[in-house]
């Protein structure tokens, strides 16, 4: 088993689309996957699972999710009151894995933790009761239960990002081509670093995957030499724009269901063969 987390800083470079795409194509080569959305804005969640998981004023958020975990985390969710039941509903709470907070998917083998709004809410309240290793110690207990792990990430390095870089084997960093976004770039591999140093030898950077690259236009070919210039570590497979990332949105479904002769798709399966350990 390994867990992969998808992070940038910055919003709408690919996290969400990356996360779900490679981890379909992992489940359809029959590893056992696990995607958890760590991102309030739930994209994930919504594109594997479809209404089910959109919420709004009106409309709660699907649960079991990911803030049930951070609660249960805090014992927030034990009943008080009743002393003498106390320390049992403790214990019960402490022993629930990760594993109850899990949906099937309609993908064979493909499972997710949802996400949820007021995920937020719990920071500050984890941070105080230093909480950062609990992510990392569930995922632990979930080894024998999956092969792949997933994770998709806010757009900000707070609590919840630097939770799941400890706990994750490896980091695949989505990168939009934007020159205003390459500084970015260098402030977020020093942040990676100090997580490794501080908290996580083990932790691969697997590389930059360079999203929605116009291989015809100058521009992103010279903020890509730049990078690579930089002594970043770009990968080869780049991943081209296309409209058929909106339909699998729209569609909830991941490109390998949805069209997978698709250029698209296939550029994913590359970016999938050459980040997968040999
Ligand atoms: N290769 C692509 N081609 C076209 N549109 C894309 C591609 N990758 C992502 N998008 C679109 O870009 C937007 C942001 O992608 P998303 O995965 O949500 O980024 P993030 O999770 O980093 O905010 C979405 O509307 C998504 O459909
Ligand atoms: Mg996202």
């Amino acid at each position: 088993m390994f867990t992969r987390v998808v992070f940038n800083q910055k919003g709408g470079v690919g996290k969400s689309s990356i996360t779900v795409n490679l981890a379909a194509i992992s489940a359809q080569q029959n590893f056992k996957t696990l995607v958890i959305d760590l991102d309030p804005q739930a994209n994930s969640s919504q594109y594997l699972l479809g209404e089910q998981a959109t919420y709004s004023a009106d409309k709660h958020a699907l649960e079991p999710n990911i803030e049930n975990f951070f609660d249960d985390v805090l014992g927030n969710n034990q009943q008080k009151g009743l002393i003498g039941n106390a320390i049992g509903s403790i214990l019960k709470s402490r022993s629930k894995g990760l594993e109850s907070y899990v949906h099937h998917t309609a993908f064979p083998q493909l499972d997710v933790i949802p996400a949820s709004p007021t995920l937020g809410a719990l920071e500050h309240a984890l941070e105080s009761k230093h909480k950062i290793y609990k992510l990392r110690d569930s995922l632990q207990q979930l080894s024998s239960q999956y092969d792949r792990i997933y994770i998709d990430t806010p757009p900000a390095f707070n609590f919840f990002t630097l939770s799941a870089l400890i706990a994750a084997d490896r980091v695949l960093i989505p990168f939009d081509c934007d020159v205003f976004s390459k500084r970015a770039l260098q402030t977020l591999i020093e942040n990676v670093i100090e997580t490794q140093d501080d908290h996580n030898n083990g932790l691969e950077i697997e590389g930059i995957v360079v999203n929605q690259f116009q291989a015809q236009a100058k521009l992103p070919r010279e903020v890509v030499q730049q990078l690579k210039d930089e002594g970043l570590p770009v990968l080869n497979s780049m991943l081209p724009p296309s409209v058929l990332m909106k339909e699998s949105h729209q569609k909830n479904l991941p490109l390998v269901h949805l069209s997978p002769e698709h250029k698209l798709t296939q550029a994913y399966q590359t970016l999938f063969a050459e980040i997968e350990p040999h």
